[in-house]
């Protein structure tokens, strides 16, 4: 799908369809039915007549400009009232205008950019976000595709404003790029069990990195193993699929890098102290964390940011069999320090203890791990904000931002020192598992046991990289949550 500009009013563009955006606001809804009205030869009277439209929130309507026209349909979609405008409302409505368009037929797509906007870049930007995100499908294993509903190629955004066509170019590259990262996330994330396991993971990182020009190193388990990481090892040791650790560099040496660790679980069954069957089959998506990652410096080998990024992958398959990791058994992680396996399913913070205990070698500016770790995460935030916590107020208060901005939100929960006890273990360092209550809490808690001498954010996105259900612009599976999230958050931090 490409995004391209022109100059131009709307009635001129050509293409399928085309969507124009409307406030709620009666004097502006009144004043910009009449501007498309008299575009449009007068074809419209009756909407305004009738007042049938009224440009609430996820509102559209289809007119049907009559012959002679460079679109046969333009779709009007509600953008609320004005002084509630925001960027994630210009998302949702370039969402609406998209799949309406896609339910249309539509293979090109002419959005209409609304006149005086406060910041041109931004909402231009998540105007093309919403639409490009919103058309993505999953739909690769089906041999008879939604054919009814083909994908558009293209996506036309027009306006006749001067100084927005002089950045449009430039930032709808910024959008596609942006976007094809976020869908390379969810293509991995969505991707069966028996396609994506820890070899081929690190193979599609590697043809990130090589198509890209940046750096992947793939560990083997023998490597793995002379490393000490006995928490990879431990959790893949009952699966036929060994595991990998998948090592990712980009940008200049002589700064100190951020460190990205991912979680990758290629599937979790939970292990010998297996999961119940209901849903189990979202947990092909247990490697979430691991394709943010991949999605993100795709994202930053792409717009060549100024910027070092190492990204860390332990990926495993966590499998109960006859030589799985056992409830009661000790393992030794890379750090030296020892955990005790009280549940088997606790098996993203062993792998993560590895990963976050080699993150210290590079002296980084900052770690931030991103993990499907817990489901007591979606209990407590379900599926609108992410986890947040960590060591560093700066640190947490740049992501913040960045999820503002982004709409990926982060939200911070405590890590108050009471909260440790609860790990305790009696015959090791510290116990995998911290009973029934702040289960997201004691799992942060277990990972910062292993952290080095550097600032650290965990962010548990359970409830937001994998949905239950279609929100605007993203559907049901994976989101690809984390992508513009970090690519935004290593804009700012310095
Ligand atoms: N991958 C799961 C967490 C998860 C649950 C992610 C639901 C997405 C949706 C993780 O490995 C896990 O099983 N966590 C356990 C920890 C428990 C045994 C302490 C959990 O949350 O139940
Ligand atoms: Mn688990
Ligand atoms: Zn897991």
């Amino acid at each position: 799908m490409n995004l391209t500009f022109q100059r131009s009013p709307l009635n001129a563009v050509k293409s399928d369809v085309t969507v124009a955006f409307i406030h709620q606001d009666v004097k502006l809804l009144t004043s910009e039915l009449h501007r498309l009205n008299k575009q449009f030869k007068n074809q419209f009277s009756a909407v305004l007549e009738t007042g049938d439209f009224k440009g609430k929130e996820a509102e559209s309507l289809v007119l049907y400009p009559g012959k002679g026209a460079a679109s046969s349909r333009l779709v009007l979609v509600g953008l609320g009232e004005k002084k509630h405008a925001t960027l994630e409302k210009f998302r949702r409505a370039a969402a609406t205008g998209a799949k309406k368009a896609r339910h249309l037929k539509a293979g090109t797509i002419a959005f209409e950019v609304p006149a005086n906007l406060v910041d041109k870049t931004d909402s231009l930007l998540a105007l093309a976000e919403g639409a490009f995100l919103s058309l993505y499908r999953y739909d690769k294993y089906l041999s008879k595709k939604k054919d009814d509903e083909p994908k558009p190629e293209e996506l036309i955004f027009c306006s006749t404003d001067k100084s927005l066509a002089a950045i449009a170019t430039r930032v709808l590259a910024r959008a596609q790029i942006l976007c094809e990262a976020t869908c390379l996330a969810r293509d991995l994330q969505n991707a069966p069990a028996n396609e994506i396991y820890p070899e081929t993971l690190a193979k599609a990182a590697q043809d990130s990195a090589d198509k890209n020009g940046y750096t992947a190193k793939v560990l083997d388990e023998f490597e793995i193993k002379d490393l000490g990481m006995g928490g990879v090892i431990g959790v893949s040791q009952g699966s036929a699929r060994p595991p990998r650790f998948i090592i990712l560099e980009y940008g200049s040496q002589s700064k100190k890098p951020v460190v990205l660790v991912g979680k990758g679980v290629t599937f979790d069954t939970g292990g010998i102290s297996i999961k119940p069957a209901a849903s189990m089959s979202e947990m092909k998506m247990d490697m979430s964390g691991a394709a943010a990652v991949i999605g993100t410096f795709e994202a930053v080998s792409r717009l060549k940011m100024p910027v070092h990024i190492v990204g860390l992958i332990p990926a495993v398959e966590n499998m109960p069999s006859g030589t799985s990791v056992r409830p009661g058994d000790i393992l030794r992680h890379f750090n030296g320090k020892t955990s005790e396996v009280d549940n088997t399913d606790a098996e993203g913070r062993l792998i993560l203890a590895d990963a976050l205990g080699y993150a210290e070698k590079y002296k980084p500016s900052a770690v931030i791990d991103l993990a499907t770790l817990t489901g007591a995460v979606v209990v407590a935030l379900g599926h609108y904000a992410t986890g947040m916590m960590g060591n560093d107020d700066k640190l947490m208060k740049t992501l913040k931002i960045a999820g503002e901005k982004t709409y990926e939100r982060v939200w911070r929960l405590p890590m108050f020192d009471e909260y440790e006890k609860l790990i305790k273990s009696e015959v090791a360092d510290v116990k995998n598992v911290g009973g029934r209550w702040a289960g997201a809490i004691t799992a942060a808690w277990f990972l910062k046991k292993f952290i080095g001498d550097y600032k650290w954010t965990h962010l548990d996105i359970a409830g937001t990289a994998i949905l239950e259900e279609n929100l605007d612009y993203a559907p049901k599976g994976g989101s690809g949550v984390g992508v513009r999230l970090l690519t935004e958050f290593l804009k700012n931090w310095k």
